[in-house]
């Protein structure tokens, strides 16, 4: 059965811990890991702005071996030239997996099911899984283990990175705590799909309205633009509503001593965050981008040939 990374919960407790460990040997030693050798091929497709996320895989896919594709999507027309299925079928005869960075979570889905090759969201507007497991590689480098550590993510919970942090935190059975203002908190489904893994790893999942509350005492704090990408005309009520949720020296004080910050970027200083705490000594954001390219040559790896450890 092909296996494909749509969302952070596609994987398994002891798989996401699997894949982890395989990102951690790939950074150890970058070019003994070559799964796609050939080379083979793989599709990259991005329908919203990108630099890290096309970047890392089109580097990591050549330190596989492999040939990354880049498929304009505005000349391919995807659903709208031509059906998502259709797309998938064409790419699934031509390239290994297909990496695709869209809108709804519904095309992603569709391309998985005609493509019959691993496909892996790049971000779509419910998940962002590949940059979530660059946090929890980044967490585990910096925190030396990722069950039992506190969460809190600040900001517009209700976007795909609040998603993922419930889903990917539980799955590793961290303490994940999504706060942000009313009606910016993910859906009550996505809280219970994610406590119900949180009740088989140890984890916990909880949603806030208190930014100090949620940042006391943590262990991590995350932000994430109060923007994301297609939100552009809500922009002047979401500078409004978010105004108090900004990861400020004082806030970022609140979390524990020895607390990191992360953050997916792109970062508007000054607004989500202050300068000063994401240039500063407890902020490891440069190397949760680096983490990027390292977890997704896991992902390809795993998916396409069981690669291990
Ligand atoms: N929530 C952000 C993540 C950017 C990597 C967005 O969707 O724009």
């Amino acid at each position: 059965m092909t296996r494909h990374f749509l969302a952070d919960d596609d994987l398994s407790p002891a798989e996401q811990a699997e894949v982890l460990a395989l990102a951690a040997a790939v950074k150890e030693s970058p070019f003994d890991h070559r799964p796609l050798a050939g080379p083979r091929t793989v599709a990259m497709i991005f329908d919203k702005p990108t630099l890290r996320t096309q970047s890392s895989f089109a580097a990591g896919i050549a330190e596989l071996g492999g040939y990354p594709m880049l498929v304009d999507g505005t000349l391919a027309g995807i659903g709208v030239r031509e059906s998502v299925a259709d797309v998938a079928r064409v790419l699934g005869r031509q390239a290994s997996a297909v990496v695709w960075r869209t809108f709804g979570q519904d095309r992603i889905e569709q391309m998985a099911d005609h493509a019959g090759v691993p496909v892996v969201n790049a971000l779509t507007d419910d998940f962002h899984p590949c940059q979530l497991l660059a946090d929890l590689l980044t967490v585990q480098e910096h925190r030396g283990s990722l069950a039992g550590q506190q969460v809190a993510f600040v900001g517009d919970g209700a976007c795909n990175m609040g998603n993922s942090w419930l889903l990917a935190g539980a799955t590793a059975g961290m303490h994940v705590t999504v706060a942000g203002p009313e009606g910016y908190v993910p859906d009550p489904a996505m809280v219970e799909r994610a406590a119900a893994i949180a009740a088989t790893t140890g984890g916990s999942v909880a949603v806030g309205h208190d930014p100090v509350a949620a940042v006391e005492g943590a262990d991590v704090v995350v932000t994430d633009t109060w923007i994301s990408m297609g939100k552009e005309e809500e922009a002047a009520r979401r500078l409004e509503a978010f105004a108090p949720w900004s990861v400020t020296t004082e806030l970022f004080g609140r979390a524990a001593d020895d607390a990191i910050l992360l953050h997916c970027l792109p970062a508007y200083r000054g607004k989500e965050v202050d300068a000063e705490v994401i240039d500063g000594p407890r902020s490891v954001v440069w190397d949760e981008a680096e983490n990027r390219r390292h977890v997704q040559k896991a992902v390809l790896a795993w998916l396409l040939g069981g690669a291990t450890p």
